[in-house]
């Protein structure tokens, strides 16, 4: 049994007093959820805040991003040392508004996963196809491009540490949830990808994350299907109640 993950992702929202409020909000209604891992990723200048406040309780706390080098000439990169010095556990890799408008490619993704990896962190490495992408028929040869490219050089003993997010880019932030269906059908490329490289073993034991517009009423029927192990939030997040709902599905 895969023990599914219910990961908030705020990209560039909250300020550190709006962190603790939340906390304050959310602690109390996710008390009893044992069924799942607990994750937040606020925006870097939060993580401190963000930890302090998730203490003894098991949310975890995550980065967005994460630099590949130890320390460096880097402007504006985060390494892995300082995400562990603030106590973060989990980063986001790939995600495609870091593909879209930051220039992240396979490549890089594959270099962060790494590095997040060397450091104790745990990668929620994100793929996901476009509108353009799906409409012409080319989603699975997108979602296996970027897993050839950005997840399959890594070792096995790499692989069994990471979570996969399928994000589809049509449905982050626009409201139009995949089907449950066709959010299974995703995964079951992905996890055949997996199985492939990595051995059924790891397939079976590889969380995949579904992630575009989930919100409180759609949560249920996605995590119905036996392929999502759970779910990466982008908007839905950001409110206490409407997370730990969906946390609490
Ligand atoms: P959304 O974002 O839930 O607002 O669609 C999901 C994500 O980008 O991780």
């Amino acid at each position: 049994m895969r023990k599914p993950v219910m990961a908030g992702n705020w990209k560039m929202y909250k300020t550190p007093a709006e962190t603790i409020a939340f906390f304050e909000k959310f602690r109390p209604l996710v008390e009893k959820a044992s069924h799942c891992e607990i994750v937040i990723c606020p925006p870097f200048t939060n993580l401190a805040v963000a930890v302090g406040a998730a203490q003894g309780t098991p949310i975890r706390v995550g980065a967005q991003n994460i630099g590949w080098a130890r320390e460096g000439a880097f402007t504006g990169e985060i390494s892995g040392p300082m995400l562990n010095a603030v106590g973060a556990t989990h980063v986001i890799v790939g995600h495609s508004e870091r593909r879209q408008y930051f220039g992240e490619t396979d490549a890089t993704v594959l270099k962060r996963t790494q590095a997040a990896l060397e450091f104790g962190l745990t990668p929620i490495v994100c793929v996901g196809e476009m509108k353009e992408e799906r409409e012409g028929g080319r989603t699975e040869a997108v979602l296996v491009s970027q897993f050839e490219g950005g997840i399959a050089p890594l070792t096995a003993a790499q692989f069994a540490r990471i979570v996969i997010a399928y994000e589809p880019v049509w449905a982050i932030g626009t409201g139009l949830t995949a089907t449950p269906e066709i959010a299974a059908d995703a995964h079951r490329v992905i996890r055949a990808q997996v199985r492939e490289k990595f051995g059924r073993e790891g397939g079976d034991a590889v969380r995949i994350l579904y992630g575009g517009s989930v919100k409180p009423d759609n949560v249920k029927s996605l995590m119905a299907q036996p392929e999502i192990d759970g779910s990466l939030v982008g908007g839905a997040s950001l409110d206490a109640a409407s997370f730990a709902s969906i946390v609490n599905f």
